[in-house]
C-alpha cells in the first residue's frame, strides 16, 4: 500500500474499515507548523541553508511553491530535505492565487520586509472556525516603522508594506498569538535596535522557528518564554543545515488513535515533554502512557473498566492545544458520563460535530464549550471533513467505528499529515484513499 494510490486532481475521500484495535510503532514526521515558519523565514536570510525532517506534506508544498514563485531557488535532494538559496528572490510581492491556498503565507510579510524593507502580502483567506484576524501582525509591524498596516492601506485585499528600515520596538500582544509572534520575530531580526515581543506566544514552533533563525545568525533570547527579545543585525549569513522538531499535534492524533481503537501503539521520534498536556489528560481518563526519551507508549490498562469522564480546556502553550481539541473530543466519547471541552483559543472551532454524530457521537454544543456524554460506539458512516484537524478527528472515530466509512475531502488531512496510510496501514489499520464523485468549496487552514 502506498500513499499515492488515487487521481489527488479530483476530489478523493479516505475509506476506512474500523473496529480493530491499533497495535505497533509510528513515526512522527517533521513538524507543520514549525516548517511553514522556517521556510518563510530562510527567505530572509543572505545565504543558502539546508533544512532536514521536512515534513511531506501538501501545505508544505504550497509554501515551497510560493517562495519559489518570488524566484528562491529550492531543491529538494529528497522528500524530507530542502536546500534553499534565496538569494536569486526578485520580488517583493506575493499576491497570486498560491497565496490563499495557506493562511501562514502571511509570514512573507514579515520576511519580505526584513529582506528588502517592503511587502506586498495578499490577506490570507477566512476560515471555517471564526474569524481569523491579523491585526496584532499589522500592528508589529507599525511599531517597528513600517506604513501601509492601517486597515484603510489595504487595498483589494492586498497589504502593501513598506519601512525604511525598519526599527526596533517594545511591543505588547494583546492576545498570544502564534503567528503574530512569529512575524514579529521576522521583522525585528534584522531591525536596527532592539526588539522586546511581550505576551509572546510559546509554542514549541516557536522556540523551532527562533532556533532556525539564531542559526542563521539571528540574536533572539527567550523563545519559548512569554517575553522575547531580538538585537537586530545587519546581515544573516545563514550557510547552516537546521533540523525542524517533530510534529506535536501529529503526535497526539496518533496518540488518540492508539487509544480511541483500545490498541497499544508506541509512537517514536517525538519530544515527550510537549505532549504533557495530552498525556496528562488521557491519564486521567485511566490511559496508560509510558515515556522513552523520544517515544511514547499508549495504552489502556484496564480495557473492560470504564474510562473517566473529564474537563479540558485549550489554551495556548503550555496549555492544552486547540489543534488537539477535535480529535481530543473523540476521545472523551469513549469515557462514560458527562465531559467537556471548553474551546478558548478560536471562536467557534466545533464544525465537525454534526459530522461527528452521523457516527453515533452524542454531543451538545454551547457558544465555545461542547458538552459530551459517553459511552458512544462509534458507528460507519460518510461525513466529511470540515478543516484539517476536524478531518483527523473523524480518522480516529471512522478506525473505532464497525464498518467503512468514507471521510470526504480527504485532501484538507493531507495538508498536516505526512503518508497517513501508509503509517496507519502499519499500526493494522484498514485505510486507502478512493476517487469519488464529491467536493464542497475548499477552505484554508
Ligand atoms: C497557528 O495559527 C496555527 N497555524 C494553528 O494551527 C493553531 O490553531 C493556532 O496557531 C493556535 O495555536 C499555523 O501555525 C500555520 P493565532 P495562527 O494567531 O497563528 C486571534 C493547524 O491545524 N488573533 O495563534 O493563525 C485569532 O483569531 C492550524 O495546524 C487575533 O485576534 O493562530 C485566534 O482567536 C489551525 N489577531 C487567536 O488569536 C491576530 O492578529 C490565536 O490565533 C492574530 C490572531
Amino acid at each position: 500500500m502506498t500513499d499515492n494510490t488515487v487521481d489527488k486532481t479530483r476530489p478523493y475521500a479516505y475509506k476506512i474499515t474500523g473496529g480493530k484495535a491499533l497495535k505497533g510503532d509510528i513515526e512522527i514526521s517533521g513538524s507543520k507548523n514549525a516548517a511553514l515558519g522556517i521556510i518563510a523565514a530562510a527567505m530572509m536570510v543572505d545565504g543558502p541553508c539546508t533544512l532536514e525532517n521536512v515534513p511531506d506534506i501538501s501545505d508544505v508544498h504550497v509554501m515551497v511553491d510560493l517562495c519559489r514563485s518570488l524566484g528562491a531557488t529550492i531543491e529538494a535532494p529528497d522528500i524530507h530535505t530542502l536546500v534553499i538559496d534565496p538569494r536569486t528572490i526578485n520580488t517583493y510581492k506575493a499576491s497570486g492565487a498560491l497565496v490563499s491556498k495557506i493562511r501562514a503565507s502571511y509570514y512573507l510579510m514579515g520576511a519580505l520586509l526584513s529582506r528588502s524593507g517592503q511587502a506586498s502580502i495578499r490577506l490570507p483567506g477566512g476560515c471555517n472556525f471564526g474569524q481569523r484576524p491579523i491585526d496584532l501582525h499589522l500592528k508589529a509591524f507599525r511599531l517597528m516603522g513600517a506604513r501601509g498596516s492601517r486597515p484603510t492601506d489595504i487595498d483589494n485585499g492586498i497589504v502593501n508594506l513598506k519601512a525604511d528600515p525598519l526599527h526596533g520596538a517594545n511591543i505588547f500582544f494583546d492576545i498570544v498569538s502564534v503567528g503574530a509572534t512569529i512575524n514579529a520575530m521576522l521583522a525585528a531580526c534584522k531591525a536596527q535596535g532592539k526588539t522586546v515581543i511581550n505576551n509572546a506566544a510559546r509554542e514549541p514552533h516557536i522556540v523551532d522557528v527562533a532556533n532556525f533563525l539564531n542559526a542563521m545568525g539571528a540574536r533572539i533570547k527567550g523563545a519559548g518564554t512569554d517575553t522575547i527579545k531580538i538585537d537586530g543585525v545587519p546581515v544573516l549569513p545563514g550557510n547552516f543545515t537546521y533540523s525542524i522538531i517533530p510534529d506535536q499535534i501529529e503526535a497526539g492524533t496518533y496518540m488518540i488513535a492508539a487509544a480511541v481503537t483500545g490498541g497499544d501503539i508506541t509512537i517514536h521520534n517525538l519530544i515527550p515533554p510537549h505532549m504533557d498536556p495530552l498525556s496528562a489528560k488521557m491519564r486521567e481518563m485511566g490511559y496508560t502512557i509510558e515515556e522513552g526519551d523520544d517515544t511514547i507508549r499508549v495504552y489502556n490498562p484496564y480495557p473492560d473498566e470504564e474510562l473517566y469522564a473529564i474537563n479540558v480546556k485549550t489554551s495556548p502553550h503550555p496549555g492544552f492545544p486547540t489543534d488537539l481539541q477535535p480529535q481530543t473530543v473523540v476521545l472523551l466519547c469513549k469515557a462514560a458520563g458527562m465531559s467537556r471541552m471548553h474551546e478558548n483559543v478560536w471562536q467557534s472551532r466545533f464544525q465537525y460535530v454534526p459530522e461527528l454524530a452521523k457516527m453515533g457521537a452524542n454531543i451538545t454544543v454551547y457558544d465555545r464549550m461542547a458538552l459530551v456524554n459517553g459511552v458512544t460506539d462509534f458507528k460507519s458512516a460518510t461525513v466529511e471533513a470540515t478543516d484539517l484537524r476536524a478531518g483527523a478527528a473523524l480518522v480516529c472515530a471512522a478506525l473505532a467505528a464497525e464498518g467503512t466509512s468514507f471521510i470526504n475531502n480527504a485532501q484538507r488531512i493531507d495538508r498536516g499529515y505526512e503518508h497517513i496510510v501508509s503509517k496507519l496501514t502499519a499500526v493494522g489499520a484498514t485505510i486507502e484513499r478512493v476517487n469519488v464523485d464529491y467536493t464542497s468549496e475548499d477552505t484554508e487552514a
